[in-house]
């Protein structure tokens, strides 16, 4: 294969998908299990009900359902892909729930593995696809964010079990020569402050015989330090819009849509006012779904692109925030 200049290479999007599990767990519902209210709820993050996982509804399997509605929309045969990255927190296989996608999908000429960045999953995804496209040996990528954090939400803990819900999304890219709607990106973390936010391992000690002990490979559940989250949240996101904007010689006045990871209305809301982006602008579903991490932006993508609020060549700014911690950004335009 032809190997082509970075500089000639541009990035277009073609189609996006999406998949939510049928079972709704209301904020009503939650009242029943920790001691909580629908007000609450609402008033403090926005979100009213949330979809919660079956047993088959996997994240393989939503994000199979997902990355199936996008090829459509991009009108693409599963054999022309050449890559397909899945953002997860949570996958069904520890050694990597991608290939299993490939697999379903029938995309036999593609390679397909996991990327985990918790809620900035996608972004981080979405840019090491356009990395590779760009390299100029690969054309076409599925980029998911599937993630099923019932399975480690501490139903017990009023604080975190109210915020998250499962689902997953997709979006299909392609390199192009003659357009390039991928105008910037940045991606940071800070392990320093990882101990807001965690999903890790357990600490069980098991004997393999008298003399060897391994440790157990199961899993603990979400704990967080909320107002830490929020506060890392509102400080750092709208700085790194703002310089991405600033490199890119974009203004907010220019931006047709702020697409946030869905954490938190109050969040939405802050991000919006600090970068001067009308309410209007700011693109929120999570009443309905609350935080599915890295399924969140795709998610919402593609709401607003079946419901014709996104239009063709309309101008996005991106951010994906949460767990490691890790936040990134991309400015794109869809099309
Ligand atoms: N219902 C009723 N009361 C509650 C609840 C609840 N569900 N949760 C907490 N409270 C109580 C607390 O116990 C506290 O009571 P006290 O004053 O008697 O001690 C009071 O409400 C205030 O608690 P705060 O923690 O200060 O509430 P806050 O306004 O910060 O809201 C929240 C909490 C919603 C978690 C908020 O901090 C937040 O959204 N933070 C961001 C979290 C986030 O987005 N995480 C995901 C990041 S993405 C990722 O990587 C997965």
């Amino acid at each position: 294969m032809e190997v082509k200049q970075l500089d000639e290479i541009g990035i277009t999007l073609k189609g996006s998908g999406s998949y939510l599990p049928k079972q709704v767990l209301s904020n009503n519902d939650l009242s029943r299990i920790v001691d909580t209210s629908d007000d609450w709820i609402k008033t403090r993050t926005g979100i009213s009900n949330r979809r919660i996982s079956k047993s088959e509804e996997d994240v393989s399997y939503m994000g199979y359902e997902a990355a199936l509605n996008a090829l459509e929309m991009a009108n693409w045969n599963p054999e022309s892909i050449d890559l397909i990255i899945l953002a997860t927190s949570t996958p069904n296989d520890l050694f990597g729930s991608a290939p299993l996608i490939q697999s379903k999908l029938g995309a036999k000429n593609a390679f397909a593995f996991d990327l985990t960045a918790a809620c900035s999953g996608f972004i981080f995804a979405l840019i090491t696809a356009s990395q590779y496209l760009q390299g100029g040996n690969y054309k076409r990528a599925l980029i998911i964010g599937s993630d099923q954090l019932s399975s480690y939400v501490d139903w017990n803990d009023r604080g975190s079990c109210i915020l998250f819900g499962d689902g997953a999304g997709a979006i299909a890219i392609e390199s192009n020569l003659n357009k390039n709607n991928l105008y910037g990106f940045t991606m940071k973390t800070d392990g320093d402050r990882g101990s807001f936010l965690n999903l890790e391992s357990e600490n069980e000690i098991e004997k393999i015989n008298e003399y060897l002990v391994f440790k157990k490979g199961n899993f603990s559940k979400i704990t967080m330090n909320g107002q830490e989250v929020y506060k890392f949240a509102v400080r750092e996101v709208p700085i790194i819009i703002e310089n991405l904007l600033k490199e890119t010689n974009y203004s907010a006045d220019e931006i047709d849509w702020l697409l946030l990871h869905q954490a938190n209305q109050r969040i939405l809301d802050a991000v919006g006012e600090r970068l001067k982006i009308s309410k209007s602008k700011v693109l929120s579903n999570l009443s309905n779904y609350g935080n599915t991490s890295a399924a969140t932006i795709p998610i919402m993508l593609d709401e607003s692109i079946r419901n014709k609020k996104i239009k063709e060549n309309d101008l996005i700014v991106s951010s994906g925030f949460g767990a490691g911690l890790s936040w990134g950004a991309a400015l794109f335009r869809w099309g």
